[in-house]
Formats: C-alpha cells, structure tokens, sequence
C-alpha cells in the first residue's frame, strides 16, 4: 500500500514536472482528464509548490509579444490621463475581470456568456440581464467613489450555496493619488502600455483556473467595496463583514497603474489540508 501510495505520487511528479518544461499547454488538459486518478492532496502540494513557476512560465512565454510587439521608445507615447479616464480604465478593468470570473468559476452557465475582444484578448462577458444591472449598478457606484479617492478595495467573493463557507476572495486593492482633482494637470502613461499590464493580469486570472481547487457544490457570489470609514452608506448597500477564508492559501497576481490608481490583485482560497 505504502510502495503503491509512493510510486503514484512519483509518477505525478515526474509526469507534470515533465509537461510543465515540454508543453504548458498540455499540463491543463492532462489534469482534467487525470483528476480522477490523481491524489487531490498530493496535486495540492504540486500546485502549492508550482503555483509560482505555472504563472511565471505562461505569462513570461512568448506570445505575449505575437499580440503585441515589444514597446519601442517611438511607440510608447504617452497619453495625458486625467482622474475621470483613470477612474474608467479602472473601472472598466473591474467590469472584465469580474465578469470573466464568474465564468470561469462556473457562478453562471456558459451559455449565458458570450465572448468579447477587449485587451487584445478574447473575454467572456454575461447576457444575463439581471446581473448586467446588477454590475452595472455596482459598478457606478464604485466609480463615483473612484473619483473621490474613497475606495480602498474590491473584493469578489465566492460561498458555498450549501454550507455557506467563503470558498475564494478575489481582491483587488486600490492605492490613489489623492492629490489628483478632475481640474489637476493630467499626468503622462502610454494607453498602450496600461493595456499590456491589464492583458497580463487578465491572462493570469485566467490561468489561475489551473491552479484553484475545483468549487465542486454551487456556489454564489458577493461584491465587497471597502471605502473610507466615513463615508455614507448609500440605501442599497449594506455594511458586510470581510467573509475571511479561515486556513487560506494566496496567489498574487501582477499590478497595474495608470499613475493616478494603481490596482493589486491576489486571489484567496479555501485550502484543504
Ligand atoms: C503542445 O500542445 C498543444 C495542445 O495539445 C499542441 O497543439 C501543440 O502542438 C503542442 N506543442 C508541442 C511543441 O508539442
Ligand atoms: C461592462 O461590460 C459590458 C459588456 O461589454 C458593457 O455592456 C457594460 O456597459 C459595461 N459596464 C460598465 C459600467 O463599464
């Protein structure tokens, strides 16, 4: 039993060691068709160990640059970015990567989804129209904090619909420049290069699917916004408690800033020891 227990977790070594060097692409499907055969505590421990060298090896790999060439100095020209286009960038940025979430956790079926091109990448946005007003409720609510440098984070949190335990937290912290008036001299970021950095974190949320343990009962979804303490609440809302994963594990992702916000986002999940 023992020799058996050894030789299988040897084999899925070996076996996804060898797919992460020989083909990235492969390592995704060979672990939804071996799920089943593999040991979830061990494939734990390899994503634990390998999370970083996963998100590394496909966000530093080549393709990044088919879509986009490398910037030159010539093409990196800048653009004058004032608080009300930062604060859509942000905002829009939030819309996406929110949407393609609840795709990809499976929140909602896939057929009520249908793909965009935004970022030079191919999005999954909902057709529901229940949740449209609902983000888009949210979402204007948010940018109105956004303008006045109230919001400190958003959080996207995922609950078992039937032990309710918090499952994953999506945060994504924001840092402003508080300085920044709608009159302020706009400061200078190529829109170029504030697209590359939301590609790069958009295509690791994306992998991240690999990474994350599979949310095997339904579950449903909640949006936190953490503002400034004395700010007012308005009708709609309600204040919440944080909804912490207790025995968590993180993923960080990369940031991106449009010199007035800058965005940090990392991913939270429930770990099963
Ligand atoms: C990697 O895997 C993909 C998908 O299975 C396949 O299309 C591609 O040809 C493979 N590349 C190499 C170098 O083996
Ligand atoms: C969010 O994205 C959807 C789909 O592209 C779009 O219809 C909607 O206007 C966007 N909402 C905001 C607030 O950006």
């Amino acid at each position: 039993m023992k020799f058996f227990f050894m030789s299988s977790l040897m084999f899925n070594l070996l076996h996804i060691l060898k797919l992460i060097q020989a083909n990235r692409s492969n390592l995704k499907q060979f672990l939804q068709s071996n799920s089943q055969k593999l040991n979830f505590q061990i494939l734990e421990k390899i994503f634990q160990f390998h999370s970083k060298i996963i998100l590394q090896t496909k966000f530093f790999c080549s393709d990044l640059e088919d879509d986009f060439p490398i910037l030159g100095e010539k093409q990196a020209t800048k653009n004058p970015i004032t608080l009300r286009g930062s604060t859509e960038i942000v905002t829009e940025f939030f819309n996406y990567s929110i949407n393609n979430i609840l795709f990809m956790r499976g929140i909602y079926p896939v057929e009520s989804f249908k793909s965009i091109n935004k970022y030079g990448l191919t999005i999954q946005t909902t057709t529901d129209e229940e949740l449209q007003n609902y983000l888009s409720q949210v979402l204007q609510q948010l940018s109105q904090w956004l303008m006045k440098h109230q919001v400190k984070s958003l959080v996207l949190v995922l609950t078992n619909v039937i032990t309710k335990e918090v499952m994953e937290r999506w945060v994504f912290n924001i840092e402003c420049d508080k300085a920044m008036t709608e009159d302020s001299k706009p400061k200078q970021k190529s829109e170029t290069e504030i697209r590359l950095e939301i590609q790069a974190i958009i295509r690791q949320i994306m992998a991240s699917v690999s990474i994350l343990p599979l949310l095997v009962d339904p579950c449903t979804f909640d949006l936190l916004i953490y503002t400034d303490d004395d700010i007012e609440i308005p009708k709609a809302w309600e204040e919440s408690d944080p909804k912490f994963i207790t025995n968590s594990q993180e993923i960080k992702l990369r940031s991106f800033t449009t010199k007035i916000h800058k965005v940090d986002t990392y991913i939270s999940y429930k770990f099963e020891k």
